[in-house]
């Protein structure tokens, strides 16, 4: 049923209207309005699919209806009906303006009305609409992670990994890491699981779809899962073959499916990793405490990344591998860097390579040492950043 609102600008000028609408079968004419005002309270009270405001009523005119009604009933679709015959020529543009959708004429056959009807509350999407909830639900609003960092071997990999599954415990099967574009797949040896396909590949599509992606990733039974990067020598080229256009649809159709988005990136892929960072919600910069060069590298990166369209903000400094015998302290990385280190992950050489040569990542094998709690509160600071959902009520009606 379409629900519709007629306004009239004369008592009873609309009879003849209201009856043949209701002949019409599939619509309900649920109220009958005879001045502007009352036209703009019905319409917020009511949330008619459809209102056919007139251009000319006493008080308020039609085009203030279609104003006030956009924004006291968004999802109503005004159709402003004026006297003239050409009424959509002259009043088509200011009426759009006012935010009406259609002008019909007040001598057009009841046809037309009808047509117009039925194809307005047809463009309009439902409520249940799954890409309306996507779009507008903030417990399924996508949120994207980059962890990346000034040097090789720093610690990127481990940290995304480990991040990771403590993520997907938190949100399972919502969770996805793409490994970009490291070599011999060190995510899914982290993970001891093996690559099922690599990013690579989409390179060889025209046109990747979700399918083709869903297809090559492997699943981690933490439920995390992983898009491998590159697993041969030959192939280390990958960057390269791989096209903007194919990173921006990997990206969109992860975003469709999955809650969180983490990408293992060094920022070296530009401009692949430009594209990335500029749609991340979070930027983990890794850095380390040991050498000078590395803490002066993390300076120029963050100088390069922050900026009119990533906030300061939205990146976050981590120091990893940190130990007491480092010759350079947390200030000193600060004051190069200018910018606050929010997390020291400690060095153990023990659980880390111990995780590793296991095959099982440390927030798994050894949840309460130190460097896998320190990894538990960066999961913590990512869900703290993520749009947080009132429970959603049903609406009435
Ligand atoms: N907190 C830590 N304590 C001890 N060892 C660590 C720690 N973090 C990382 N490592 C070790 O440092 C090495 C490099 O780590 P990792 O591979 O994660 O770095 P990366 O930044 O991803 O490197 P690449 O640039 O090659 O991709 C690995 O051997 C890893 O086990
Ligand atoms: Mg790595």
């Amino acid at each position: 049923m379409i629900r519709v609102l007629v306004s009239e600008n004369q008592p009873g000028d609309a009879d003849r209207l209201v009856g043949a609408l209701g002949e019409a079968g599939d619509i309900q004419v649920v109220g009958l309005t005879r001045d502007g005002l009352e036209t703009v309270q019905m319409i917020a009270q009511l949330h008619p699919d459809i209102a056919l405001v007139r251009a000319q009523m006493p008080g308020m005119d039609g085009f203030q209806v279609c104003r006030l009604a956009a924004v006291a009933s968004p999802h109503t679709c005004c159709i402003l009906v004026a006297e003239a015959p050409n009424a959509e020529d002259i009043l088509g543009r200011e009426a759009m303006r006012a935010g009406a959708r259609a002008v019909i004429s007040l001598q057009a056959d009841l046809g037309v009305l009808l047509r117009l009807i039925s194809d307005l509350a047809s463009v309009t999407p439902a409520l249940d609409d799954t890409d309306l909830q996507i779009a507008s639900d903030p417990t399924r609003v996508p949120f994207t992670v980059a962890v990346t960092g000034a040097k090789g071997g720093i610690g990127k990999t481990t940290i995304t990994t480990n991040l990771g599954v403590a993520l997907a415990r938190r949100f399972p099967d919502q969770v996805v890491v793409v490994d970009f574009v490291g070599h011999y797949a060190d995510i899914n040896l982290l993970l001891d699981i093996p690559a099922d396909g690599s990013i690579l590949e989409l390179a060889d599509y025209d046109e990747i779809d979700e399918a083709l992606v869903m297809s090559r990733l492997s699943r981690h039974e933490s439920s995390l899962r992983v898009m491998a990067g590159v697993n041969s020598a030959a192939s280390m080229d990958a960057p390269g073959r791989l096209g903007l256009a194919t990173v921006a649809n990997l990206l969109g159709i992860l975003r469709r499916r999955f809650r969180i988005i983490l990408f293992d990136i060094a920022p070296i892929v530009y401009p692949l990793s430009q594209y990335v960072f500029l749609r991340s919600n979070l930027i983990v910069v890794v850095s380390v405490l040991t050498e000078l060069s590395t803490i002066r590298n993390t300076g120029s990166l963050l100088a390069s990344l922050v900026g009119p369209h990533i906030p300061a903000e939205r990146v976050k400094l981590v120091a990893n591998r940190v130990d007491p015998t480092d010759p350079f302290g947390v200030a000193d990385l600060q004051q190069t860097a200018k910018h606050p280190v929010l997390l020291q992950i400690p060095r153990s050489n023990e659980v880390v390579l111990g995780a590793l040569n296991s095959g099982v990542p440390f927030v798994i094998s050894r949840p309460t040492s130190p460097v896998a709690r320190a990894v538990e509160s960066l999961a913590e600071v990512v869900v703290a950043e993520m749009p947080k959902g009132e429970e959603r009520t049903p609406s009435a009606g």
